[in-house]
C-alpha cells in the first residue's frame, strides 16, 4: 500500500494547508502519508508547500509533490523551495506524451507520475490499432502495452478500475520489452496536447479558481 493524497487549491496558504495535512491524517487514520501533493499550481500554493515541508520535516509526509506544475510553473517553483518536489503528476499517455515537460523534471530531479495513463479510454486506447498490433507481438492488451510505454519511459502510473480482473491486468506489465521500434511506433501517436484541458486556458483557470471564495 503507497498512500498519496493531495492538498486542494481552497486549502492553499501556510496555516490552512497545515490544518488541511493533519485532518487527512485523522480521516484516514494514518500516522503519515507516503506522498503528498500540491493539486493544481493556482492559489498561495507557495504557503501550501512551506507547510508541506514542514510536516515532511516532522515526519507525517513521507514525500511532497506536486501536481499539473507544467514547465513554466515547475521551474519557478523548483528554483524558489528548498525541497525539490518528488513528484510531478501530470496528464500522460500514449497520445499526450509531454515530451517537453518530461525533460525539464529530470533536468531537476521531478520523477514524472501519468494521471489518466489510459487516457480514460478516449481515442479508442483499449481498441487502437498500433497498440494491438505491439500487443498482439507480446501477447499483452491495450491496456498493457500502454502502461508499459509510460514505465519504460521512467514514468510512474497510476491507473485506475474498479475492476480486480483489470488492476492484476494492468499490474502485470513487468515480464516483457517493448522493443525500440515498438516505442517509436507510439511516440508516433503523441497529439501534443491535452485530451482533458489546458492548464494555460485562461477560461480553464477562472473554471478552477471559481470553485474556491476569492476576494
Ligand atoms: N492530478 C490530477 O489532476 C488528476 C486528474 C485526473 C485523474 N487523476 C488520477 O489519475 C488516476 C487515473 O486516472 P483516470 O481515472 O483519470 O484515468 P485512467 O486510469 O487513464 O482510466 C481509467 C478508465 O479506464 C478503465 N480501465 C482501467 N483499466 C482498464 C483495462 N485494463 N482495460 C479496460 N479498461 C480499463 C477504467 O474503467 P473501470 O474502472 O470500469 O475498470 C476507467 O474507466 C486516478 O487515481 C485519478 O484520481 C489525477
Amino acid at each position: 500500500m503507497f498512500v498519496t493524497t493531495k492538498l486542494w487549491i481552497s486549502t492553499y496558504g501556510y496555516e490552512q494547508a497545515k490544518e488541511s495535512i493533519n485532518g487527512s491524517l485523522e480521516r484516514l487514520q494514518l500516522d503519515y502519508l507516503d506522498l503528498l501533493l500540491l493539486h493544481q499550481p493556482f492559489n498561495d500554493y507557495y504557503g501550501a508547500y512551506r507547510a508541506m515541508q514542514e510536516a515532511y520535516q516532522e515526519g507525517k509526509l513521507r514525500a511532497i509533490g506536486v501536481s499539473n506544475f507544467y514547465p513554466d510553473r515547475l521551474v519557478d517553483f523548483v528554483k524558489f523551495n528548498e525541497t525539490v518536489p518528488a513528484v510531478n503528476q501530470v496528464e500522460m499517455h500514449p497520445f499526450q506524451q509531454q515530451v517537453q515537460a518530461r525533460q525539464f523534471m529530470e533536468k531537476y530531479g521531478v520523477q514524472p507520475q501519468a494521471w489518466a495513463p489510459l487516457a480514460q479510454g478516449r481515442n479508442n486506447l483499449f481498441d487502437h490499432d498500433t497498440l494491438r498490433a505491439i500487443g498482439e507481438r507480446h501477447g499483452k492488451s491495450n491496456a498493457q502495452i500502454a502502461l508499459r510505454f509510460l514505465v519504460q519511459l521512467g514514468v510512474s502510473v497510476i491507473p485506475k478500475t474498479v475492476s480486480r480482473e483489470r488492476m492484476v491486468e494492468n499490474k502485470d506489465i513487468f515480464d516483457f520489452f517493448l522493443t525500440e521500434e515498438d516505442m517509436a511506433s507510439i511516440a508516433g501517436l503523441d497529439q501534443g496536447e491535452s485530451l482533458f484541458f489546458s492548464h494555460y486556458d485562461p477560461e480553464q483557470v477562472e473554471r478552477l479558481t471559481s470553485l474556491v471564495r476569492t476576494f
